[in-house]
């Protein structure tokens, strides 16, 4: 009887030891933060707990509010928030901004305390608090995603997150010009990439199959030209409001919109909206095939830069991130005579409107101002004339960050210009050492760009990007010292019960034991 109840006890003990004998430093976290340190007990999260904003700053509500709609829906818990100066409460999450805390965490830090009592959340910033809720929600099960109350305990095992990013810029690319998404899509599409703790939303909004953005002093760019999209079908556009919208959807979850006007190529519907934008004064037929560099502005026209000026302010005013993208890419029928004076007068035109120009590799041809970046993803011998010429390089090499490239044969859409694209080579790469001659200190940061022109729908967007953009969003936030395929492969395979539960459309690669 004694060692019936003995071995009973055991059970017992055993069974709710299990239950939280996770350590903090076994929990996979992506991307894989700076310092995991484990400590003694764990968090529960129970129907008493408040979300605190301890610094009075309305920042520091807004991203209490949104932590308690990403766990309110699973737990059912009310998690009132609320605005106090005193931590001495148990049972609750606390927010914690201090711009004296510890300088080694920057603008996009955080330190997060977990304590059987309680969880901090510590940074100088608020991009910093946001980005250490979303690593907090990684910590709970998987059915903290749910949107319906899930039966389940919100344990978190205690210790100390200490995490910052390598690379400032970390961002991901829609093409939504090829084929037109809603701003439901775009919304959904930024809201699973800043749970990886990607910050730059840039968005590719013309091309020759379409124009998506509403400009009010030229109103036929959308009466005309957002009629078309690959394979003809119902496209679309944009208005002022609702890329305002999408803009402040973005920044409540620290991504920076950069908006891209692709030119002097890449302008067919630009072209087929206005005929004074050709130089023979005749407008172009709408286009819905998938060729590239056959269409240019006319550049010798005074007018085609008075144009393009009007459009870059409306769309400068609804931005208020730093950079214009203005493409310059494949402008094969543009002179090269043309193209680099006509770059370097972008560059006068963003720089008057208080911005600094993004611009793919090729710009690295014309006289780059101080600030201006390159964005590589195709040759590389641009992306060193553009360091050469002092400016900092986006990492995008499309044989390793191009989203829409297949993932092997048997990928029933997206391309393959660029090489088939597995989840290994889309994580397994250094930003700092695949181009000779372009060094860390050269490199602001990656993107991973997901192109449309075989893509129509979010479902299949989320199957070409998840989970290559979850490795991509590693390789801008760790340094390449602290990762390895072998160890981020066991990780990843442990965020697909998440992304079930969050309802993504994911490519269940064989390369990962999920
Ligand atoms: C590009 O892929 N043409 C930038």
């Amino acid at each position: 009887m004694r060692i019936f109840i003995i071995l009973l006890f055991l059970i017992i003990f055993s069974s709710s030891y299990a239950n939280s004998s996770t350590q903090l430093a076994e929990v996979a976290i992506i991307p894989k933060p700076f310092s995991v340190v484990s400590g003694k007990g764990s968090f529960a999260l129970t129907d008493k707990s408040k979300i605190c904003a301890v610094s009075h700053n309305i920042e520091v509500n807004k991203i209490g509010s949104l932590l308690r709609n990403k766990l309110r829906p699973a737990t059912g818990f009310m998690l009132p928030l609320i605005e106090t100066a005193d931590q001495k409460g148990t049972g609750n999450i606390y927010l914690v901004l201090s711009q004296s805390s510890i300088s080694a965490l920057g603008d996009e830090g955080y330190q997060l305390t977990i304590t059987p009592d309680r969880i901090e959340v510590l940074a100088n910033k608020s991009a910093g608090l946001f980005n250490g809720i979303q690593t907090l929600r990684q910590l709970f099960s998987d059915k903290i995603e749910a949107l319906t109350h899930q039966s389940d305990s919100w344990i978190i095992p205690a210790g100390v997150i200490r995490d910052f990013p390598e690379y400032a810029y970390r961002g991901f690319m829609l093409d939504v010009a090829r084929h037109f998404f809603s701003v439901a899509d775009v919304k959904h599409y930024i809201d699973l990439a800043s749970m990886y703790k990607m910050n730059v939303f840039h968005i590719h909004l013309s091309d020759d199959q379409g124009w998506r953005i509403e400009i009010k002093k030229w109103p036929e760019l959308t009466a005309t030209g957002s009629k078309s999209q690959v394979g003809g079908g119902k496209a679309g556009f944009y208005t002022q409001e609702q890329f305002r919208d999408i803009v402040q959807y973005a920044a409540s979850r620290n991504i920076t919109v950069i908006p891209e006007i692709d030119l002097p190529g890449h302008t067919t519907a630009m072209l087929a909206s206005y005929a004074q934008l050709n130089c023979d004064n005749k407008a172009r037929d709408l286009y819905t095939g998938t060729e590239v560099g056959f269409s240019t502005v006319c550049t010798s026209k005074e007018s085609t830069y008075s144009f393009i000026e009007d459009v870059l302010k409306e769309i400068s005013a609804m931005t208020p991130g730093a950079y214009l993208h203005i493409g310059g890419d494949e402008s094969h029928v543009t002179k090269i005579e043309d193209y680099i004076p006509f770059v370097n007068r972008m560059q006068v035109i963003v720089a008057k409107l208080g911005k600094h120009v993004i611009g793919w590799d090729e710009i690295a041809l014309s006289d780059l101002k101080p600030n201006s970046f390159v964005q590589y993803w195709g040759k590389a011998e641009n992306a060193v004339l553009g360091v050469q010429k002092g400016a900092k390089v986006i990492m995008s090499p499309a044989m390793y960050a191009y989203l829409d490239m297949k993932y092997d044969s048997l990928t029933t859409f997206g391309l393959n210009w660029a090489g088939y694209l597995d989840v290994q080579k889309s994580y397994d790469w250094i930003p700092e050492s695949i181009v000779p001659g372009i060094k860390r200190e050269n490199i602001l940061g990656v993107e991973a760009p997901i192109w449309t022109e075989s893509i129509s729908t979010m479902k299949n967007i989320e199957y070409m990007a998840f989970p290559r953009i979850i490795g991509i969003a590693e390789v801008g936030w760790c340094s390449s010292s602290r990762r390895t395929w072998s160890e981020y492969k066991l990780r990843l395979a442990k965020q697909g019960d998440r992304l079930k539960v969050l309802g993504v459309n994911y490519y269940p690669s064989k390369q990962i034991a999920w």
